[in-house]
């Protein structure tokens, strides 16, 4: 399973990038807003750390705002994706945006039915929302499973990206479902390669080791 970062922070994700584990970035408005900095000038900057897709999410509401915004966004880098919304817009605008080769990542995907439809579009990625499924009491990783059985079944190269992230039981547990990729906030990511244990059992090799060199 590929590791996306779920943020649009540039110093964490220069750090993170350097360990060789991560495979892609996404944003979205509340992310990028985060940052108080230009939403092109941060983009562009993603794109030129990471080899690998960055997404950038759309803000406008019908499929001519998003196909203008699409085309725009699409030539700031060749690693850029455009995230679209779950709406019959946003389908529309990804119809006619998969026939001119640019990719996208349907977001906000909560029903097995939105994601095959999404991909049917011509989706280049489809975003199921974790944390958030599970804050409305609906599971979550049946989604997960279902998704992938489809995708498998049918042939599809669409690729499942779980988003809403909130913790590493969602990291394992999406992997263990079959997510494509999931996308990781930065405070969850340090997660990924730390234990107390790991940290105590170095504590005890240095203290045994300086008491032997005495
Ligand atoms: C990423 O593609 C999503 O926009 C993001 O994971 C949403 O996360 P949240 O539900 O914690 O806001």
């Amino acid at each position: 399973m590929k590791y996306f970062l779920d943020t649009a922070n540039v110093d964490e994700i220069r750090r993170l990038n350097a360990l060789g584990i991560v495979d892609g970035v996404t944003t979205n408005p509340t992310i990028i807003s985060r940052e108080g900095r230009d939403f092109e000038t941060v983009i562009k900057e993603i794109c030129t750390i990471v080899n690998g897709p960055v997404s950038a999410e759309v803000t406008g509401l019908t499929r001519e705002e998003m196909i203008e915004e699409a085309r725009n966004i699409s030539k700031w880098a060749d690693n850029v994706i455009i995230k679209i919304p779950m709406t019959e817009e946003g389908l529309a605008a990804v119809n006619v945006l998969s026939k001119e080769n640019i990719k996208t990542n349907v977001t906000l995907i909560f029903t097995v039915s939105q994601g095959l439809s999404a991909i049917k579009a011509g989706a280049t990625y489809i975003s199921p929302f974790i944390g958030r499924l599970e804050d409305i009491g609906t599971d979550a990783y049946a989604l997960i499973e279902d998704l992938r059985h489809i995708i498998d079944f049918y042939g599809y190269n669409a690729e499942i990206i779980a988003a809403s992230i909130r913790g590493l039981p969602h990291v394992e547990g999406v992997a263990k479902r079959g997510a494509h990729i999931a996308t990781i906030p930065d405070t969850v990511f340090a997660k990924l390669f730390s234990h107390p244990l790991t940290d105590q059992g170095i504590a005890t090799f240095m203290k045994d080791w300086a008491a032997f060199k005495k």
